[in-house]
C-alpha cells in the first residue's frame, strides 16, 4: 500500500540534485531553483564551470561526477546527503547530442550517446532511488526531450536514447508511486544552450534556458509525470506522431537537412 501519493517536493523536504549542470539548463535550473529557496546541489565533470556556477549563488554547491561512472555517482549522492541533507528530488539531465550522419554508420555514435543519455541517467538513480524509497518520499526527474516523441532525421541515436527515458520513466511512475516516490519526465523543444549552438539548421521556436529552467520548475512544483515546453512545438510534434506511422516518417522525412 502507498505510504503517500508520490507529492511534489518543496524545499523544505530536502535539497536539489541536478545533473549536467555546470552549463546550458542545468546552469540555469540551479539558479532558479536557488532563487526559489532550494538548497541546490550541481554536478558535471568540470569542477571549474561548476564552481563558477556555485559562486553565484550562496544555496548552490558543486561536486564533481561523471555520469557514465556508477560508484561515482554513488559517492557523488553520499557527499550531498552528507551536506546538505536527504535529497528530495533529483534532476538527472546530464546529457550529449551527438548527429547520426547515415548512410555512414559510426556504431560508436550510440555506444557514446546511450552511455551518457540512458545509463548515465541509470547510473545517477541508482544510489538515490533506494534513500528516496526508504524515506516514502522524493521525485526523480529524467530530463528527455521532444526528439524522444518519435524518429527525427539525424536523430537516430540522440532520439533513440531520449525516447528509451520515457519509456523508463512511465516505467517507474508506475512501480515506484506505492513508495510514495513520483517521476516527472521532461521534453524541452530547442532551447538557446552550449550544444545548440553548434547547430547550423534552422531551430523552431528556440527559448532561452532562463525560460526552459522557469518551465520546469512551475512543472515540478505542481507534481507533473510530462512537463513540454515551448507548448505549440511539443503540441504539434505530439500531434504529427499521431499520425500513421508511414505518413509520419514520410512527412518528417521531407524536413531532412
Ligand atoms: N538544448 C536543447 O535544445 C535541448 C532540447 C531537449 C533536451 N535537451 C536536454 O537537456 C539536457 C541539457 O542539455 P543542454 O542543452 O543544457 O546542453 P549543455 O549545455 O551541453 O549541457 C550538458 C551538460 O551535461 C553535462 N555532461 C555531459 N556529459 C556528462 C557526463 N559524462 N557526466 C556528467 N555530466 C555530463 C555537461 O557538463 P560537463 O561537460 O562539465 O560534464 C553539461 O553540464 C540534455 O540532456 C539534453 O539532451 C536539450
Amino acid at each position: 500500500m502507498a505510504k503517500t501519493r508520490p507529492q511534489a517536493m518543496k524545499p523544505n523536504d530536502g535539497c536539489v540534485w541536478i545533473t549536467g549542470a555546470s552549463s546550458g539548463i542545468g546552469a540555469a535550473l540551479a539558479l532558479e531553483m536557488a532563487k526559489q529557496g532550494w538548497q541546490v546541489a550541481i554536478s558535471a565533470r568540470r569542477q571549474t564551470a561548476l564552481d563558477e556556477i556555485a559562486q553565484q549563488h550562496p544555496h548552490i554547491h558543486a561536486f564533481v561526477g561523471d555520469v557514465t561512472d556508477r560508484a561515482a555517482m554513488h559517492n557523488v549522492v553520499m557527499a550531498i546527503e552528507a551536506e546538505l541533507g536527504p535529497i528530495a528530488l533529483a534532476v538527472l539531465n546530464a546529457g550529449i547530442y551527438l548527429p547520426t550522419a547515415l548512410p555512414e554508420f559510426d556504431a560508436t555514435i550510440f555506444d557514446r550517446t546511450f552511455e551518457v543519455n540512458l545509463t548515465g541517467t541509470i547510473n545517477a538513480m541508482s544510489p538515490v532511488v533506494p534513500l528516496m524509497v526508504e524515506r516514502g518520499k522524493g521525485r526523480l526527474a529524467l530530463v528527455s526531450s521532444v526528439a524522444g516523441y518519435g524518429g527525427l532525421p539525424t536523430s537516430a541515436a540522440y532520439g533513440a536514447s531520449k525516447a528509451a527515458l520515457f519509456n523508463l520513466g512511465e516505467s517507474m511512475a508506475m512501480d515506484l508511486a506505492a513508495s510514495g516516490v513520483g517521476v516527472s519526465m521532461i521534453a524541452p523543444g530547442f532551447v538557446k544552450t552550449p550544444a545548440t549552438d553548434v547547430n547550423s539548421f534552422p531551430m523552431p521556436f528556440i527559448i532561452s534556458a532562463e525560460e526552459a529552467a522557469k518551465r520546469m520548475v512551475a512543472g515540478l512544483a505542481k507534481g507533473k509525470t510530462h512537463i513540454s515546453f515551448p507548448k505549440r512545438f511539443s503540441f504539434f510534434l505530439r500531434a504529427i506522431n499521431m499520425l500513421p506511422r508511414g505518413a509520419y516518417v514520410r512527412l518528417v522525412g521531407l524536413t531532412k537537412r
